[in-house]
């Protein structure tokens, strides 16, 4: 690390350098894990490439993609280009349903996660000797230790909290002062509520800093959260097939969307349906190329996360701007293609509506029927008839869908105490 900047070196060197050090790193990972990796050397074969044809980074398009069904398929531990003695740490990712995806982990890949995870809390505002509160899941999810390790090297003061226990997190908040949360933005809200419970405005807590991510939130949650908490609220990235928290992270200075590590984290958009790879700017699926992992590299691992490429700003190494959406979260409404977190947009621009919605997708004979439930503030000075008839008017207006909207009292709808779940879809 920089003395004077505090951060590395690379993080600002010149787009030359990168791609220098890319084009050196991925050359020696497709040999790696042609050699190591049956998987890939079979996937290579099939696909008639080898390592020595890539040249320069245009060759990587070359090479095949990796999806999560390849993962599954390899479960659990296929994909491991290390033998079981080299093997740290194993995560696995939940899924929704069938078998997780396995993540295996040597020794040298955790000291790097640390690394890219300290070097994210940097950007995002953290500096040593700050106290750090995370609440990220810690076990098979790779948010807690991933948070946990990255503070620790940070020179942090960690609070382990792992998820869940509301009102104890809420409590060892107000009692240990920390400067920063890690935490998922919808179990802050929850979290922040459960404070102002205990009758302490969230305002006044010494937190500085919300380090928010591992699932799909908006610039209106940014600044709901950031004026109910008078905290900086900035976006990290990450998942669990790549490395977990830390493959990106945005720069409190900018809050312009996070910046790819680009030195471990190679980044292509594809277009989702062809897998053709599209220019910079232009929005299509997020695909990593690990650089340096040893135990799972992985080649060309299609995220399904939808996002665009933008140049560095706070940093050299490029951007990528705020997730719309998954693939496989996008709703198709009658014909009409919404994002949930669009839905989310149109609850934060009614004044008199709390963050905290639920959307149900339902099919009666051939049309489908979305119910929008969505919770009144405490303070809300309009009539619950004239919220609902400006949320309605506004997904029908902005959106093009027409949804029954259906507005709760405070404290109605389910919290989350992790990701959250925004949508229920029974037609599946
Ligand atoms: O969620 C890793 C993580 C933990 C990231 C803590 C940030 C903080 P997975 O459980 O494997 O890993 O889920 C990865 O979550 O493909 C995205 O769809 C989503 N996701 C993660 N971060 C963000 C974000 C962790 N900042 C999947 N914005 C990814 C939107 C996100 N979606």
């Amino acid at each position: 690390m920089n003395s004077r900047t505090g951060y590395e070196a690379i993080e600002n060197a010149s787009i030359d350098e990168i791609r220098g050090l890319q084009t050196e790193r991925l050359r020696n990972t497709l040999q790696y894990v042609y050699r190591n990796s049956p998987v890939y050397r079979r996937k290579f074969d099939e696909e008639g490439v080898r390592p020595h044809d890539f040249r320069s980074l245009e060759d990587l398009a070359g090479f095949p993609f990796t999806t999560k069904a390849d993962l599954r398929d390899a479960y659990p531990f296929g994909f491991c280009c290390v033998p079981m003695d080299c093997v740290a740490r194993i995560h696995a990712s939940s899924g929704t349903t069938g078998k997780p995806t396995v993540v295996c982990y040597s020794q040298a890949d955790i000291d790097i996660w640390a690394g890219v995870c300290a070097r994210s809390i940097y950007a995002a505002g953290g500096r040593p000797g700050d106290k750090a509160h995370v609440a990220y899941g810690y076990g098979l999810f790779t948010g807690g230790l991933g948070a946990h390790y990255g503070a620790e090297r940070l020179g942090c003061a960690v609070i382990p909290m792992s998820g869940g226990q509301t009102g104890k997190q809420a409590q060892l908040i107000r009692d240990f002062d920390p400067d920063i949360i890690m935490v998922t933005p919808s179990y802050l809200l929850n979290i922040s509520d459960e404070i102002a419970r205990q009758g302490i405005n969230p305002a006044k807590l010494a937190l500085r800093l919300g380090i928010l991510g591992a699932e799909p939130w908006t610039e209106s949650m940014r600044v709901e959260i950031e004026a109910r908490m008078q905290l900086d609220a900035v976006d990290i990235y990450g998942l669990s097939e790549v490395m977990g928290p830390g493959v990106a992270q945005e720069c409190v200075e900018g809050k312009d969307g996070p910046t790819i590590w680009e030195d471990h984290f190679y980044p292509e958009i594809v277009d989702p349906d062809t897998g053709a790879v599209l220019p910079d700017g232009e929005e299509g699926e997020l695909v990593f190329t690990t650089l340096t992992k040893e135990a799972m590299p992985v080649i060309r691992y299609r995220t399904r996360d939808l996002t665009r490429l933008l140049p560095g700003t706070s940093r050299s190494m490029r951007r990528m701007s705020r997730i719309t959406g998954r693939s496989d979260d996008m709703l198709i409404i009658r014909g009409v293609n919404v994002f949930p977190s669009a839905i989310e947009e149109q609850v934060l621009s009614v004044s008199g509506l709390a963050p905290h919605y639920l959307i149900e997708v339902d099919r009666h004979g051939n049309l489908d029927e979305v119910t929008l439930s969505v919770e009144r503030r405490d303070d809300a000075a309009a009539d619950t008839d004239v919220l609902c008839a400006q949320l309605t008017r506004k997904i029908k207006d902005l959106l093009g869908i027409s949804a029954r909207v259906d507005i709760r009292n405070a404290g109605e709808l389910p919290r989350s105490q992790g990701k959250a779940q925004r949508v229920i879809d029974k037609r599946e």
